[in-house]
């Protein structure tokens, strides 16, 4: 689809990939971008209309998809990594990131796809991971949350087909933000998933294989189980 002249949606959009989103959007022609973001009063960049959107905030939500009855780009992008090691700790943050990452990347899917519907279409996408598909002793929770985030995209992928709408599922590894300042590995810069997606949009693509650890996790999903876990 065209992003020149979109109307656009991004949740999560202060910082990190969400800003990437919304930036690059807006270098692609897009005529309006809407921040969603969980203060408003605190956001002060440029060329970007701040929306106040805490995805977890169902009347926020509900509110926001009124707000921007024009959309016809919705960019689910926020989430959080909060969940304890897999054998210890509290499992709050892993309720936290399940609230967030799968049923708010949910709630503001199907409050947009009305009106993705009554633009034409339009393009649904979602910032999902490679821990969509492969799972780790440290990040449990939040594999799980992705997982789930992943299986959701692809329902929305068959429901919303027949209102035109494409769905796009982004995966990616290391990503340069505050999520990963304690992550000693190559990173891939938030701009590069940013420019990745909006090529896919453009060619109306479905997935978005970011950088070498999306394209050889993928691979590995129709093999045997030690190419995705080798201690196995
Ligand atoms: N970084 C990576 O390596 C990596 C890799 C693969 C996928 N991802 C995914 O990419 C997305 C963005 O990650 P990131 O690395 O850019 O993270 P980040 O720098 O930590 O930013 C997270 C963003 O999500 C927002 N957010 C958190 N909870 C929210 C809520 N309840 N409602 C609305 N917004 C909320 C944050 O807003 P506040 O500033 O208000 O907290 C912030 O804007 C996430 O879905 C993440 O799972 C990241």
């Amino acid at each position: 689809m065209k992003i020149e002249g979109s109307v656009a949606v991004v949740t999560g959009a202060n910082r990190g990939i969400g800003l990437a989103f919304a930036q690059a959007l807006l270098a692609r022609g897009a005529a309006k971008v809407y921040a969603g973001v969980r203060r408003p009063e605190d956001f002060t960049e440029p060329g970007l209309e701040p929306l106040r959107l805490d995805v977890t905030d169902h009347d926020q939500v509900a509110a926001a998809a009124r707000a921007v009855p024009d959309a016809t780009i919705v960019v689910n992008n926020a989430g959080i990594q909060a969940g304890p090691a897999l054998l210890e700790g509290p499992l709050d943050g892993a309720r936290r990131e399940l609230e967030v990452n799968y049923l708010g990347t949910w709630a503001v899917s199907r409050a947009f796809a009305p009106v993705l519907a009554a633009g034409g279409g339009g393009a649904l996408v979602n910032m999902l991971s490679v821990a969509s598909w492969r799972s780790t002793e440290r990040f449990p929770s939040y594999a799980a949350s992705k997982a789930a985030q992943w299986s959701l995209t692809n329902a929305l992928r068959v429901a919303l087909r027949d209102q035109g709408t494409l769905v796009v599922g982004v995966h990616v590894g290391w990503v340069d933000t505050d999520a990963t300042v304690r992550v000693d590995e190559p990173k891939t810069e938030p701009a590069e998933v940013a420019a990745q997606t909006m090529d896919a949009i453009a060619r109306d693509e479905s997935e978005v294989l970011v950088d070498d650890t999306a394209r050889r996790v993928r691979a590995a999903l129709s093999g045997p189980l030690d190419l995705l876990y080798p201690a196995l």
